[in-house]
């Protein structure tokens, strides 16, 4: 099985790459220039000499902030190009996977999100991406849209390096202690977009449209700050302490929900895949970083 995945140097990507070698299915990563999600008309042609069995569109706009500025360019990136990526599989005969984010919710509900509970974004990214998921779902039924969040890795620009990287400048961080999500494993993540991938090889189709996949375990943006330091105390990387604020008090262009919990129950019923808890996760990301750090290797 051939899977073609968007975003090649994104840290989902990158992971769908490491996780699937030895389990029968080849990755081919694309990505800027050749794949360029503001330039559709290079996609049927990417396609073509590519010829997979299935599509993951993994690129997006991320830049949360930087969007508020530029929707048309999000809208561009994380609507109208996986709009074209569905059209164009559907064309081809072959399921596409939308992955999309906690963003498209409110963040005011005191429960995890289901998949059938009403999104209503707040911002250019969450409705940007919101606006992908429907277009992805009407242009071509054999899709699914896998919603996830707060996603880390030991590659690409994530929250646990940001704060790595923040605690080799300065003794004391502060850090946003009332905002609660699910940090997800890019690894976690792959693993289970890949379980998917295996089942709609096996079936006739997936058994549902709409999926939440995110890490076991809540976590505020302060708790997951201080596992990363403690892990790197453990194992010889940079210190510091960390300060809790509140929202109000960081200042941000865009507004981040208050609760963002995913329910990923109806993945685990359907693909038989849950993502590890953060805790440990974020120890073995943090370890691979800092032994990266003293070994030269590559984690950008
Ligand atoms: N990161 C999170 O916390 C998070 C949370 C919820 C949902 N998600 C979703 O999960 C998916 C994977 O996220 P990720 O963390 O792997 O993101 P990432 O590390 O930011 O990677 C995104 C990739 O998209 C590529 N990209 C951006 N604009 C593009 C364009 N015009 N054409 C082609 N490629 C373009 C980037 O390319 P360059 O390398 O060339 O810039 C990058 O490789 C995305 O759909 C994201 O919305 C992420």
């Amino acid at each position: 099985m051939k899977i073609l995945v968007t975003g090649k140097n994104g840290q989902l990507a990158r992971s769908l790459a490491v996780r699937a070698q030895g389990r029968g299915i080849e990755i081919v990563l694309a990505g800027r220039p050749e794949l360029d999600l503001e330039n559709p008309s290079a996609f049927a042609s990417v396609l073509k000499s590519v010829a997979p069995d299935m599509v993951i569109n993994a690129a997006a706009h991320t830049g949360v902030d930087q969007q508020e500025d530029e929707p048309q360019r999000a809208f561009r990136i994380n609507a109208e190009a996986p709009a074209e990526l569905a059209r164009l599989t559907r064309m081809a005969a072959i399921p596409i996977i939308q992955v999309s984010t906690d963003y498209v919710f409110d963040g005011k509900s005191g429960e995890p999100y289901v998949e059938s509970d009403g999104p209503n974004p707040q911002t250019v990214y969450g409705c940007s991406k919101l606006a992908g998921e429907l277009a992805v779902r009407s242009q071509n039924p054999d899709h699914l849209v896998v919603r996830t969040a707060w996603v880390f890795s030991q590659y690409g620009r994530n929250f646990v390096k940001t704060i790595l990287s923040a605690a080799q400048t300065r003794k004391r961080l502060q850090v946003v202690a009332d905002q609660f999500g699910n940090p997800t494993a890019a690894h976690d993540l792959a693993d289970g977009l890949l379980a998917a991938a295996r089942f709609r090889r096996d079936h006739q189709g997936f058994p549902q449209g709409l999926y939440h996949l995110a890490g076991q375990g809540r976590a505020s943006w302060y708790e997951l700050a201080r596992q990363i330091l403690e892990i790197s105390k453990a194992v010889g990387g940079p210190i510091a302490d960390v300060e809790p604020i509140a929202s109000d008090q960081w200042v941000a262009m865009a507004l981040r929900p208050a609760n963002s919990e995913l329910n990923s129950e109806r993945f685990a019923n359907d693909f038989g895949y849950r993502a590890g808890d953060w805790r440990d996760r974020v120890s073995s990301v943090v370890g691979n970083i800092i032994k990266d750090s003293v070994t030269g290797q590559d984690s950008r």
